[in-house]
């Protein structure tokens, strides 16, 4: 038995999410033909979806790391955002598309999307693997999103809790939660 399978059952296996990620991978490389494409990779949670999702696109491109904060270590956000490590290279003129596990209240999207807007890029997307609707605070665009799912906390490829978890290949949710 798996370390987790006692706490954590499965929504989105792994066959269904990398189906899903070379759909939205397509998708991006028809979209930014001739443009030079940088992916902004929100630390921690979406370095999984980031990686599985750039070896699919079939275009230059390059990496950026940012990382933000938004929560004390538990379910539920403080609605207070920090930039805990920012990007290495300037963004101005760059076509950004950030990269995100999950949307939830959007709070912090919102954040960052204004943050990076005063950093004058060519454009700004949004790629999310998920989005949680019912839980939404405020209004973010995603131009590309993977799945849409119910108001359950979730976990792995990338979700934590309490910092673990990360390390799951498909997406499940706390039994018991
Ligand atoms: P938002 O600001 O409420 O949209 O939250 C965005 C961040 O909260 C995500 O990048 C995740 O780190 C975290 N988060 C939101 N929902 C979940 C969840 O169900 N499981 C794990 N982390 C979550
Ligand atoms: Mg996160």
């Amino acid at each position: 038995m798996a370390f987790y399978e006692q706490d954590v059952g499965t929504l989105i296996d792994s066959e269904k999410l990398q189906a899903r990620i070379r759909e939205l991978a397509a998708q991006i490389t028809r979209d930014y033909q001739g443009k030079e494409l940088t992916l902004l990779v929100v630390l921690k949670g979406s370095v999984f979806f980031a990686t599985d999702l750039a070896k699919c696109i079939d275009l230059p491109l390059t990496l950026e790391f940012l990382g933000v904060s938004s929560y004390g270590g538990g379910t539920e956000t403080t609605g207070e955002v920090r930039i805990t490590l920012d990007a290495t290279k300037p963004m101005a003129g760059k076509h950004l598309l950030v990269i995100e596990d999950i949307i939830d209240t959007g709070l912090t999207m919102s954040f960052l999307l204004e943050n990076l807007r005063s950093r004058h890029p060519a454009s700004v997307k949004v790629a999310s693997l998920l989005e949680k609707p019912s839980r939404a605070r405020t209004k973010v665009p995603i131009d590309y999103k993977g799945f849409v799912i119910d108001d359950v906390f979730v976990v792995g490829y990338g979700l934590d809790f309490g910092e673990k978890y990360r390390n799951l290949p498909f997406i499940g949710f706390m039994k018991g939660k």
